[in-house]
């Protein structure tokens, strides 16, 4: 489509990073960190989402998603009163993404199609053939640079008649998904073998449905974020059963749901108080939707039932707040995923609290009942809520593989790990965070035997971060949103993830700052 020259890998930089790795000593045999590697078939890819990139909302047929609407009419909604109408304009200049990711040398590339750029009202009465041509292309350049894609059906740019109806809370949701997924499969199974059904729900039905901090800001806390969960799980179980039904066998391909975790720490270890409240923690925000899926009993968690039930009758409800499965439904959602994918970030401090200020009465915060803290001695670099705490990746990995044995030895793809900066190319914060966190995975797998099979970095460039719209960076690559090109530059952490990617190895010495400032190397 465009010339890709705006990416091509700058000379300057190149001369600068050699010049960094002989100033460090080239590799570093006092490291000090083990010297595992990624197997062969170990999956590097690098994750975006149609949203935070594509822009042209008005453009092609598409129509429009709540987060168009949502922004349109209430402009001081992002910090930076910005909004997702141009974005990284990846729409216009995939080819330019597709080169970035050729030039870091990774082969998978993770991104969503926007429903409704496919199915401009939601439905799959009206498939936009402008939209149906734009994720063909995209996918087939994408296999032409060998890299392949793995596609997000829904990563939260719900249609917004959709959403006017209630979108996740809306029981009817279940059979619109069905309708949007059939019409995806039909279009792109015979080239896609890898899908996620729905991205993160737990951020969106409780930031969301629960609170104001994601569109659709509904603030029906306790009650709308738990019909969104509801209905959110059904949807996927009932999208894969019928790929399982109907493309499954020919198409061959293997479909999960995208989950999030924080890692839970107990805020003083002793306390049995506080461990308890990491694990309430856990089960609240994570097991609420994994439980139901890859637990060999199903259903939800016995502890998430019996709090929410507990808090809804205390509080004066006639019904559970949190809805019930039928036996029907809980053998639809019981291994109804062929791996686990994962989105880490970070780590909280927990402990237990009744009430707190900010928290509404009903709610889920109030259900879950822990109080979450930071450790301000871990390093933030670049976004209030994002700590770096690398052992927490190791300790989440290692508390899903013990918990769920729905699936033998639970095949893991980590399918977001990343961190924010200031806008920064010298991202040697990034640099540190990838390698540590890798290495925490390393350990994972060869220590304590966890199934990890493939790891995407969030994100391929910097993007459209929801409420804090352009504030807040995570790219490997940076894009300058004020020039009409959006070039993008390569940021040190492109040339050392990428350098992790094609050797399947830590290299802590690849880069390092040239003074030894960095307080986020190994302690
Ligand atoms: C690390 O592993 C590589 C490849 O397996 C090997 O060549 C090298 O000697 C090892 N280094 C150390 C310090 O064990
Ligand atoms: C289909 O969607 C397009 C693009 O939004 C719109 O112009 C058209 O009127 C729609 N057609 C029907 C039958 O809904
Ligand atoms: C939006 O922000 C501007 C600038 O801070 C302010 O003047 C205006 O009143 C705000 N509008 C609304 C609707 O909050
Ligand atoms: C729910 O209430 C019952 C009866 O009071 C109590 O035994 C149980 O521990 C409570 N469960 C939770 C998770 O709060
Ligand atoms: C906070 O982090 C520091 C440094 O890792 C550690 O020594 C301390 O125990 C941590 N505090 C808590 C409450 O976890």
């Amino acid at each position: 489509m465009r010339s890709s020259s705006g990416v091509a890998l700058n000379r300057a930089l190149l001369v600068t990073l050699s010049l960094l790795q002989y100033a460090s000593g080239g590799l570093g045999v006092n490291s000090g960190v083990s010297n595992y590697s990624f197997p062969d078939d170990f999956i590097f890819g690098v994750a975006s989402a149609a949203f935070q990139i594509e822009g042209a909302w008005n453009e092609g047929g598409k129509g429009e998603s709540m987060w168009d609407t949502y922004i349109h009419k209430h402009p001081n909604y992002t910090v930076d009163r910005s909004n997702g109408d141009v974005a990284a304009d990846s729409y216009h200049r995939f080819m330019d993404d597709i080169e970035m990711i050729k030039s870091i040398g990774v082969n998978y590339y993770r991104l969503s199609i926007s429903w409704p750029r496919l199915l401009p009202n939601g439905m799959d009465n009206n498939i936009s053939q402008e939209g149906m041509e734009y994720y063909r292309t995209l996918f087939e350049e994408l296999l032409k640079a060998n890299i392949t894609p793995v596609v997000t059906l829904f990563h939260w740019d719900m249609p917004t008649p959709l959403m006017d109806l209630g979108g996740w809370a809306n029981p009817k949701i279940v059979d619109y998904f069905e309708d949007y997924a059939r019409v995806v499969f039909n279009l792109y199974g015979d080239i896609i073998k890898m899908w996620t059904t729905i991205n993160e729900p737990h951020q969106q039905c409780y930031n969301g449905y629960g609170r104001n901090y994601f569109v659709p800001a509904l603030m029906s806390g306790g009650v709308g974020d738990y019909l969104c969960t509801h209905y959110t799980l059904l949807s996927h179980a009932r999208v894969y059963r019928m790929y399982e039904k109907e493309f499954k066998p020919y198409q061959k391909g293997q479909v999960a749901i995208t989950l999030d975790a924080f890692w839970a720490e107990p805020k003083d270890p002793k306390r049995p108080e506080d461990v308890r409240a990491a694990e309430d923690y856990l089960q609240m925000h994570l097991a609420i939707y994994a439980h139901p899926i890859y637990s060999d009993v199903g259903d939800y968690p016995k502890f998430v039932r019996e709090r929410v039930n507990n808090m809804s009758i205390q509080q004066g409800f006639s019904r559970s707040r949190l809805p019930y499965f039928s036996a029907e439904e809980i053998k639809a959602l019981q291994g109804s995923s062929d791996f686990f994918a994962l989105n880490h970030y970070t780590t909280f401090l927990m402990t237990p609290s009744l009430m707190e200020p900010d928290w509404e009465e009903p709610s889920w915060d109030q259900d879950t009942g822990v109080r979450m803290s930071q450790n301000l001695s871990w390093p933030r670099p670049g976004a209030d809520w994002l700590t770096v705490n690398p052992p927490g990746f190791r300790k989440v990995i290692n508390w899903i593989s013990d918990n769920y044995r729905m699936l033998k030895k639970i095949p893991i793809i980590i399918t977001e790990n990343g961190m924010a900066d200031w806008g920064q190319t010298d991202d040697y914060e990034r640099v540190s965070y990838y390698n540590e966190y890798l290495n925490q995975v390393l350990l994972a797998m060869h220590e304590d035997g966890c199934n990890v099979k493939g790891y995407f970095s969030w994100t391929l460039m910097d993007d459209f971060e929801w409420i804090d719209g352009y504030s807040v960076k995570f790219g490997l690559f940076k894009v300058d949103f004020d020039d009409p090109e959006k070039k993008r530059t390569p940021k040190l952490s492109a040339h050392s993830f990428g350098n992790i990617a094609r050797t399947h190895r830590i290299d802590f010495d690849y880069i390092k700052p040239p003074l030894n400032l960095n307080k986020l190397l190994l302690e």
